[in-house]
């Protein structure tokens, strides 16, 4: 079996390749590399869990050593493209043998103030290799617009990488699992780290857990600020959600309302019209 390191090695292999002679590599990466030396030394399979205390687990995502991440050096586009390059390869995505062949990494701006980050492709972002371009991506183009950003303003991104994987698939779509997430997640924490973005929006449940380790309702998640490393955090509702024929005007204006508490905290104009969107008719 491929082991994490082994994309490691892979990835310093190519970057010294292609001329890069000077690696970045911050605490998270160097505590994956210790982490990875040690189980080494100890001859502890890759995969087991970390020794992290007992009930400091915040959410569903089984602890496994973090795999180290490193993002070359450069500028955010060549940090981004290097990070992109790792991912596309990942040992640890391929060797869960559940998630699909073809990666889909993110799209917009690496300058951007705002980073929304989804839940996993679907059938129609892994057609074009981008996120949130199928029902869904319409609907937060449409949460884009009514905000006056667009959507190459913003950085859009996703927890897991590829599409996850169910038998006999044609176009339906599943939810990523815990593992799955796991895998996937030390590649979203470092675009945020690069992009730096100053408001982050969590689409969805599986955006909250993994980026902020909360389980529970949405419902329960949103109207209120969390915190990324620093950076405010808002969750809301997924845009597929406002798709289903429940989603009534109050999912809408609820959506909508953390849109402008996001517009608020980075001291963008908002119109009277704006704020009054989705509010029942008087
Ligand atoms: N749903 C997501 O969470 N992400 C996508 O990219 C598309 C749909």
């Amino acid at each position: 079996m491929t082991r994490p390191v082994d994309a490691v090695i892979e990835f310093l292999e190519a970057e010294k390749a292609r001329g890069v002679s000077h690696i970045l590599i911050d605490e998270e990466a160097r505590d994956g590399l210790r982490e990875l030396y040690i189980r080494a030394v100890r001859g502890v399979p890759v995969g087991a869990g970390t020794s992290r205390p007992e009930g400091t687990e915040t959410s569903a995502i089984p602890a496994q050593a973090a795999p180290a991440v490193v993002s070359g050096s450069g500028s955010k586009v060549e940090r981004l493209e290097a990070l992109r390059r790792q991912a596309e390869k990942w040992p640890p995505a391929r060797s869960l043998g559940t998630l699909r062949e073809t990666m889909v990494f993110a799209t917009g701006n690496p300058d951007a103030k705002i980073m929304l980050v989804g839940e996993a492709p679907g059938y129609q972002e892994e057609k074009e290799r981008e996120p949130f371009v199928g029902p869904a991506g319409q609907k937060l183009n449409d949460i884009l617009k009514a905000m006056g950003v667009s959507r190459e303003e913003v950085y859009i991104s996703n927890i897991v990488k590829f599409r996850p994987a169910t038998p006999r698939q044609t176009t339906n779509n599943r939810k990523p699992s815990p593992e799955e997430m796991t895998v996937c997640l030390p590649f979203v924490r470092k675009e945020i780290e690069i992009v730096e973005p100053q408001c982050i929006i969590a689409l969805g449940g599986t955006a909250a857990e993994g980026l902020l380790g909360l389980s529970g309702a949405v419902g329960a998640m949103r109207g209120h600020w969390h915190q990324f490393n620093g950076i405010p955090a808002r969750v809301t509702f997924h845009p597929s959600y406002l798709l289903q024929s429940g989603a009534n005007l109050s999912v809408k204006r609820q959506v909508w309302e953390d849109m402008l508490a996001v517009m608020e905290k980075l001291g963008m104009a908002i119109s009277e019209k704006q704020r009054g969107f989705f509010l029942p008719k008087a």
